[in-house]
């Protein structure tokens, strides 16, 4: 194999920055014209950065502008120091290993370069940049004009000179980068993205590389981490919050984003591509999408319900899927709290009433919910926290639950539902969409209310039977109601709704919006990619809703195995017999099984032959097997 060398660029590329710009930022610190100047000195750096003006002519502007002095050198290397790319830090390895054939080579000035690069073993004679001229009083007064890299075209005539005999690649922001594959002198230049962007420089790249991971990725090089991020490809549908995006983004993952649901056909085709799926309520994961799905990782569902997606079929394929249970917790309560209050002060009659033109003055029939007993049908994330806040406005608090649940504040268990409903004022259901739980509340429960109750509903339509509701509303044995869920909802915003307890006094009809608040979307978008990354960083499936439910400690000095696979006997020794042929050290190993998969963690130390992979990707009932480091 031919001896490979690196050019890189320094400014924008090894650093994130361009280092004039940020001397200029700590000269004109306080110079009332500071925006003004560094516009200049932007504008100066991209038109020679497109090849738009000459080199040597923007350097001496950029310096004419900055007066900058000798000591404003030092701030500057300490500035830099903590701007270096993000991968570049990363990959530290990198370049003490391959430092002999690493070249620095930069229209940036050595004062502020060598300080840097030095600290990443590189070597000094390998860096090639301009140097400035000092005055007797230490001011800079200009560059050194002699220096090849003053001129235009100096870094083709740099590396001309060179005369390196091998594979030469360019990694760089700039249009001069490319020249160096343009005159013939690199067999391939590489467009740096991670932390500029410039359009005529995409176009001409041989490889556009968005961090420095997908340079030696590309290319087999030693990396830090297993894979590249930009390889991530994140399908997200319906419109998810774009703080999800934002937290995908800053991972580095590659983004396609769609306002609508699309469906099976179109998604069978299009999943291919793509190793995470965000969906919302409307998007169907069925088999057949999931046939498609070879390289699919993970399905985050950013709302609560899963039913859309076929949490059995996706645990067979290893496609972990995660949804937010809790994050609008909150906000449905908050909703039952404000009915609670308005139904018991009967305020949207009144406000109808008024909107009328009447004034329906009346104390009659109104009170207040202090000392009011309210019961909570379901226990669980929101009927727990309905109790804590309900208590702080003074109601006595009594719930019901199938399961044995802790009583919080003073709350009073039932033990039996019958005893709970002849008890309480206010009756709320907040229990799960089982579907043993169809028609829970019916007939028989309304007789048992007490005369006057108010009932609540914010869980899942079919729990009432909402003829039997309506009844008990018309011949005046509740007295309101506030239904949030209904056991037929339409499909979309304006289409038609008919319901049998419309134009009822008192009731309040909500189109299910309990947990639909800004708070709770964000929250959704927050906690389900937060997941997600926290599945493809560490492998860790807490809250996964079809996967065993593993959290992992930081990976630290060692790599991990993840392993998922059909649940049979004998995986786990498969597993540990191929590391044992390998003579591989175990630092930590996880396991768990459900009914029918098997998700095994395995810490190794760092050294280990490619071989293993191989054996252990190849044991038999192996669904999917990855590496982190
Ligand atoms: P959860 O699963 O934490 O709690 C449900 C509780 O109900 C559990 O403690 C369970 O043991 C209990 N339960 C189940 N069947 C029961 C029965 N027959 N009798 C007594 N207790 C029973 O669920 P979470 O998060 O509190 O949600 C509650 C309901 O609210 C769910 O149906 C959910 O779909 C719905 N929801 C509605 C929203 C809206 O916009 N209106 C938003 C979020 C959730």
């Amino acid at each position: 194999m031919e001896k490979q060398y690196f050019i890189i660029d320094f400014d924008s590329t090894f650093i994130q920055v361009e280092a004039l710009e940020e001397l200029a930022e700590i000269l004109l610190k306080k110079a009332p014209q500071k925006e003004e100047i560094l516009q200049q000195i932007k504008n100066i750096t991209n038109l020679a950065m497109e090849g738009k003006m000459s080199f040597s002519d923007s350097l001496a502007q950029r310096i004419h502008l900055l007066k900058a002095r000798r000591a404003d050198l030092n701030l500057l290397v300490k500035r830099l120091k903590r701007k270096v790319s993000v991968s570049v830090n990363r990959n530290k390895n990198f370049f003490r290993k391959y430092a002999a054939q690493i070249y620095i080579v930069s229209g940036g000035f050595k004062e502020f370069i060598l300080p840097i690069v030095q600290q990443f073993g590189l070597l000094e004679k390998n860096v090639f940049a301009n140097s400035f001229t000092f005055d007797e009083n230490d001011a800079i007064i200009g560059f050194d004009n002699t220096n090849i890299l003053a001129r235009k075209d100096g870094k083709v005539e740099l590396i001309k000179s060179l005369q390196l005999d091998g594979d030469i690649f360019v990694i760089g922001d700039g249009y001069t980068d490319y020249q160096l594959k343009e005159a013939g002198l690199a067999n391939k230049f590489y467009a740096f993205t991670e932390n500029i962007e410039r359009e005529i420089v995409l176009k001409k790249a041989d490889h556009v590389t968005p961090s420095l991971d997908e340079f030696l990725y590309v290319n087999r090089l030693p990396m830090a981490i297993s894979y590249p991020k930009n390889r991530i490809h994140v399908l997200l549908l319906e419109n998810i919050h774009p703080y999800a995006i934002e937290l995908f983004e800053s991972e580095g993952y590659k983004i396609e984003k769609c306002s609508r649901s699309i469906c099976e056909e179109e998604l069978a085709k299009k999943i291919q591509d793509f190793s995470v799926l965000g969906i919302r309520s409307k998007t169907r994961i069925t088999p057949k999408v999931l046939a498609h799905a070879n390289r699919l990782m993970t399905i985050g569902a950013f709302c609560i319900g899963t039913d859309q997606i076929e949490l059995s079929a996706s645990r067979k394929k290893g496609v972990a899927v995660f949804n937010a249970p809790y994050s609008n917790t909150r906000s449905v309560v908050e909703m039952t709290l404000c009915e609670i209050i308005a139904l018991l002060r009967n305020l949207f009659d009144k406000s109808t009433k008024l909107h009328q033109g009447v004034w329906d003055k009346t104390a009659n029939g109104t009170v207040e919910v202090r000392g009011k007993k309210l019961g909570i049908i379901g226990y669980g994330n929101i009927g727990s926290q309905l109790s804590v806040l309900a208590e702080f406005l003074g109601m006595e608090v009594y719930y019901y639950d199938i399961m044995e649940k802790l009583a919080l504040g003073n709350a009073k268990k039932c033990s039996t539902l019958q005893s709970l409903l002849k008890k309480v004022d206010v009756v709320s259901v907040h229990v799960d969409g089982s579907p043993a739980n169809r028609n829970l509340i019916s007939d028989k429960e309304f007789r048992q209310m007490k005369d006057g109750a108010i009932f609540l509903n914010a869980s899942r339509g079919f729990v009432v039977d909402i003829t039997a509701l309506s009844n008990y509303l018309k011949n005046g044995k509740l007295k309101g109601a506030a239904i949030d869920v209904f056991p037929e909802e339409p499909a979309g915003i304006g289409d038609p709704f008919i319901s049998e307890l419309q134009n009822l006094p008192n009731v309040i009809l909500t189109p299910h919006i309990g947990g639909s608040t800004e708070e709770a979307q964000r929250n959704i978008a927050e906690f389900v990619a937060r997941k997600i990354i926290d599945y493809i960083n560490t492998g860790g499936t807490s809250f996964s809703v079809n996967f065993p439910n593993l959290q992992l400690p930081e990976l630290f000095r060692a790599h991990r195995l993840i392993h998922i696979h059909h649940n049979i006997p004998g995986m786990l020794a498969q597993i540990n017999g191929v590391l044992a042929r390998h003579k591989i050290n175990i630092v930590g190993q996880f396991l768990k099984t459900n009914e029918d998969i098997g998700y095994v963690i395995t810490d190794i130390s760092r050294e280990y032959p490619q071989a293993v992979i191989q054996d252990l990707k190849k044991i038999p009932n192996t669904i999917k097997f990855r590496i982190l480091y």
